[in-house]
Order: C-alpha cells, then sequence, then structure tokens
C-alpha cells in the first residue's frame, strides 16, 4: 500500500486526477470504476479541465459505478446515475452508453446485482477503482459487519451513512434506506485502487483502515491485502 499524505483536499484531487489521466494515457480503452460523494467531485473538476484543455480523450473508456439509491431512477437529482452525469459524464467526451451505474428502480433487485458483477466480468474488470471512505469505514454501501460481502449486493444502509446522508435528502426520513454495492471482492479484483479521504474527521478512520486489524467492522481494513493500492489523504 503507497500513501501519499497530501497538504488538502485540492492536492488530493490534483494528484487523484493526474493517476486517472495516466491510466486513460496507457491504457485509452481501460475501465473505471467511479465513487459518488463529496470527496471525488475535485477529482472530476480536474478531469473535466484536463479534457477541455486536450490533456485526456475519454472517448474509449468504459466505467462502472460502486453503488445506487435502490428507490431513485437516473432523474432524481440525489441519484448516483445523476451526480455522475452533472459531474463528469456531461462535461466529457465519454459514450454514455458505457457508463454504467447499478439501477435503482429495478424490479428485480438480486437480478440487477446478478446482471451488474456479470457485466463487470464481461468488461474485462476494473482496472482502476476509485473510492471514498464513509467514516464508519464503509466503501461503497459496504457497511461494517460481521464478514465481507464478495459479491454486489444489496444492503440496508447503517444508521451513522443515514444520518450523513439526511442533509441531501432534507430529512432522514427521505433518505432511501437501501442500496446496491459492489461487494467487497468485486472493489479488490480491481486491478488497481486508490482511496481517497480529506478533513481531519477522516484520520481516525483513515488511520484504522491502513494501520489497524483487517476486519469487516472496518471494511476499507481489507485494502491492506491489495497488492496496488494508492491512499491519498488530506487528514491533519
Ligand atoms: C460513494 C460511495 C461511498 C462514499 C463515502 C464517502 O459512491 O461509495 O462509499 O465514498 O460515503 O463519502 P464522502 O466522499 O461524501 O465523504
Amino acid at each position: 500500500m503507497k500513501v501519499i499524505w497530501a497538504s488538502d483536499y485540492q492536492e488530493v484531487s490534483k494528484r487523484t486526477a493526474d493517476y486517472i489521466k495516466a491510466q486513460i494515457l496507457m491504457k485509452p480503452n481501460c475501465v473505471l470504476g467511479l465513487a459518488t460523494g463529496s470527496s471525488p467531485i475535485g477529482t472530476y473538476q480536474n478531469l473535466v479541465s484536463a479534457y477541455q484543455n486536450g490533456e485526456v480523450d475519454f472517448s474509449k473508456v468504459t466505467s462502472v459505478n460502486l453503488d445506487e439509491y435502490f428507490g431513485l431512477d437516473g432523474e432524481h437529482d440525489q441519484s448516483y446515475r445523476y451526480f455522475m452525469n452533472h459531474h463528469l459524464f456531461d462535461h466529457v467526451n465519454i459514450a454514455k452508453e458505457n457508463t454504467f451505474v447499478p439501477s435503482g428502480i429495478t424490479e428485480d433487485i438480486e437480478q440487477e446485482t446478478q446482471r451488474y458483477e456479470q457485466l463487470i466480468r464481461d468488461l474485462g474488470g476494473v482496472d482502476l477503482q476509485l473510492l471514498g471512505i464513509g467514516h464508519n469505514g464503509h466503501i461503497g454501501f459496504n457497511e461494517p459487519c460481521n464478514e465481507f460481502v464478495p459479491q454486489t449486493h444489496v444492503v440496508d444502509l447503517g444508521e451513522s451513512t443515514i444520518q450523513a446522508n439526511a442533509r441531501f435528502f432534507g430529512s432522514v426520513e427521505n433518505v432511501p434506506k437501501k442500496a446496491i454495492t459492489m461487494g467487497i471482492g468485486t472493489i479488490m479484483s480491481a486491478k488497481k485502487i486508490i482511496l481517497i479521504a480529506s478533513g481531519q474527521d477522516k484520520k481516525e478512520i483513515i488511520h484504522r483502515s491502513i494501520y489497524g486489524a483487517v476486519t469487516p467492522d472496518v471494511p476499507a481494513s481489507i485494502l491492506q491485502l491489495h497488492p496496488d493500492v494508492t491512499v491519498i489523504a488530506a487528514v491533519d
């Protein structure tokens, strides 16, 4: 595991965007695993600027997102599909049909999890997976629990996650209580992983994740066992 201590959010965003640009340069038809939330917004802004300056070409890139709320369609402004269109896809030359986010409005949610897992396999797996981290150590929507869940699956969101997301939905009651997420095994099968975090409130969980015991109680701790993880964090 390589750890880069950055000075602030801007540096995290710039360095992360540089890794993603390098990935696309090395393999123009790469598969990017993408995340939502506040952590990657600056990274996406840097990527949009790089595209506008002619430094990066997304035309052959495919993307798969980590997760989606259950019950929200892509037009809902809190859906992760909407987030990705708004922050990245609408501003670069990625082909929309090559951008994948789990469907939040599927009739058969179990079938959707299997379809998504198979889709990632059919794409040949993820070349570079970008991750944020929750205060409880969650990655994607893999919440602390008794065992690591390997594949894409349905989750009941943890109380702290629901509370943390209430600001986006007006009230706790409006926050979806379920989501579809890549599993820990899905994430771990990415060839390269970048975990980003900013803010003093993430300091403790970053330290527990990278220096503490590997346990499903801190889902991000499993990353210690992956052969190619870079943590880029500004938490002091
Ligand atoms: C988002 C995701 C989540 C977030 C995490 C941190 O797709 O999978 O695991 O990365 O909740 O969120 P922020 O960056 O808002 O602190």
